[in-house]
Parts: structure tokens; C-alpha cells; sequence
């Protein structure tokens, strides 16, 4: 690591102390430093371009993504500083590198990331953290009346792993989007917000309670009438399992379990929904 060292680099990417030793050793073993540079260069294709050229993958192992992330850390740092985006909003975009080792840690018990797929967007620098939300900024082939049109800018919003989803937080993400989004990428102007996600399946409105943070969420939304089969999506964001054959095993706690777990259980196919609303 020259620009920076392994300490400063894991205290940025917000990695646990569980996970530090195995990214120690990552860094160490000159294994896979081929494919590991053939993988850098694939995102720094794809840097700044906001996915106009989209990242491929030489392989699909997750630790040599993760080296590759390890790599590019100082471009990240340095793009966002030559923009002058806040401190806080690259720490905590970068902090999802930590909180995705953790989660895969939590449901494999051991060192892994399989999550790389989704930190290719922290890593070609499309995605901030605003508060409690995450915007990225691309194209879309969407299309609304009045609203969107196919090649328009959008933000499209995540919601990490972050505790309670309160509307308090959510106004304060979006007013920072608000802000955030005409500074520093005006040349991009959006006027929307998009999501694609289970949460905005219509099946979950109904059983969740009306007063719930996540049905709050998903009633800003309006549907735009298009989803795709979300396979094990629902499932893996409520009990963080892919394995169809546990539905039995699962805790059946919350509204928002059951519900996930209902549906299954009608042999139903969970929705990844699409939505918007104007920012
Ligand atoms: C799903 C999520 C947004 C819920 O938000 P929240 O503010 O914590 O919870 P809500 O007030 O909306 O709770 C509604 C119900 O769901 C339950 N619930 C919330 N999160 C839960 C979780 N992770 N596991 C199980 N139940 C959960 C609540 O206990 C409540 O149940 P009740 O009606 O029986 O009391 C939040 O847990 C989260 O951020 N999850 C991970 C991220 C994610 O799924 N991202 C989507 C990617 S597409």
C-alpha cells in the first residue's frame, strides 16, 4: 500500500477488528495479483463514468474484488477530494466495505465478501452515502409520463443494513441529496428518485403495519408497473439465507417476517418492484 497505510486504510473502509488479520493476509499473498490487476483495471475503466462503460469481471472470486478495492482506495479518496466532496460522505460510502465483510461474515462464519458485485459501485465512484441512504447516480432506461424519460439521470436509493429506516432520517438523506447532487455533479442534473427492490413488491404493504418505517418508505414511491422475479431477494435481506430448503427453521417474530416467509410458503415468487418519486 503506498499512498496510505494498511491502519488508516481498514479504519476507512470501516473493517471490524474480526476481519482485519484476513485482510492483513489478503494483502500479503501475491497469489491472484494477476487477475487482482486485471480486476483493478476493469473498474478504473469504468471510474467516473457513472457505468456509462460498465464493469466486467475477469473473475467472480470475491477476495480478488476485494483486493482490487484494497488497490483503488487512494483513487476513490483522491476523485472525491479533488471534488471536494465532505470527508464524511467518502467515509461513510466507504464504510459499506466493512459492513458488507461483516454481514458476510455473519452468515458464512467465516471471511468472505459475497457481496463483491454490488462494491463495484463504491469503487468506480457511483454511489454516496447520505445519512442513512445511499444514492447512485446513473442513466436509466426508465420511463414515466411527465416524470422520466429513458437516458434521464436518476438517484438510485439503497438502504443499507443501519438500523431503524425512520422518515426523519429518510427527509434528512434526501434534503442532502437535494443539495448534494447539484454541486458536485450538475452537469448531471436529476429531478428523481428511483429504487428497485422486494420492499416495494405491493405484497408487503399490506402486511406490514401502517405505522411501520418500512411501509412509510415504500408509500413515497410510485410504482412504475414493472418488477422482475426476485428469487431469494426478500429473504436474504429479512434472515440473511438463500436456502429455500431453512423456510421452516426461520423465525417467524415480526410482521416483516411472516410476510416474507408467507409468501414463500405459497410457493409465490418474492417481486423486485420498480418505483420513483421526484426529489
Ligand atoms: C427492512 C428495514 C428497512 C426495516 O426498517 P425498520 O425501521 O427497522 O423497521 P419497521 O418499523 O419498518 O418494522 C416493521 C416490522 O418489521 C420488523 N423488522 C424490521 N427489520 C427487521 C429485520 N431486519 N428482521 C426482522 N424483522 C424486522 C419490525 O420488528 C416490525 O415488526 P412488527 O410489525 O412485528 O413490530 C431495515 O430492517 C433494514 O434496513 N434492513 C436491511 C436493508 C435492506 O433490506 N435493504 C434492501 C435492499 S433491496
Amino acid at each position: 500500500m503506498t499512498a496510505m497505510n494498511t491502519t488508516e486504510l481498514f479504519d476507512l473502509l470501516a473493517i471490524a477488528e474480526a476481519d482485519r488479520e484476513d485482510c492483513l493476509a489478503l494483502l500479503a499473498d501475491p497469489a491472484h495479483d494477476i487477475v487482482v490487476a486485471e480486476v483493478a483495471a476493469s473498474l478504473t475503466r469504468s471510474f467516473g463514468t457513472f457505468n456509462e462503460i460498465t464493469v466486467t469481471e475477469p473473475t467472480q472470486d470475491p477476495l480478488v474484488w476485494l483486493k482490487a478495492y484494497f488497490r483503488l482506495t487512494p483513487a476513490v479518496l483522491e476523485w472525491h477530494r479533488e471534488r471536494g466532496i465532505p470527508e464524511q460522505v467518502t467515509r461513510d460510502t466507504l464504510a459499506d466495505v466493512g459492513r458488507h465483510l461483516a454481514i458476510s461474515r455473519r452468515v458464512t462464519g467465516e471471511f468472505s465478501l459475497q457481496t463483491w458485485r454490488w462494491l463495484t459501485h463504491h469503487f468506480t465512484v457511483r454511489i454516496f452515502a447520505l445519512g442513512r441512504l445511499q444514492f447512485a447516480l446513473q442513466r436509466t432506461d426508465l420511463e414515466a409520463a411527465g416524470a422520466i424519460t429513458p437516458g434521464d439521470w436518476v438517484l438510485a436509493v439503497h438502504i443499507p443494513e443501519q438500523g431503524p429506516l425512520l422518515p426523519s432520517l429518510v427527509d434528512e438523506s434526501l434534503a442532502a441529496a437535494r443539495s448534494f447532487f447539484p454541486r458536485f455533479f450538475g452537469d448531471r442534473p436529476v429531478t428523481v428518485v428511483t429504487c428497485d427492490s422486494w420492499m416495494l413488491d405491493p405484497f408487503l404493504l399490506d402486511r406490514v403495519s401502517a405505522t411501520s418505517n418500512v411501509g412509510a418508505f415504500v408509500r413515497r414511491f410510485t410504482p412504475l408497473g414493472h418488477s422482475t422475479d426476485g428469487h431469494t431477494d426478500a429473504l436474504y435481506f429479512v434472515f440473511r439465507t438463500r436456502d429455500l430448503d431453512r423456510l421452516s427453521e426461520l423465525p417467524r417474530d415480526t410482521s416483516l417476517q411472516r410476510a416474507v416467509l408467507d409468501r414463500l410458503e405459497l410457493g409465490e415468487t418474492w417481486q423486485v418492484a420498480w418505483g420513483y418519486f421526484r426529489l
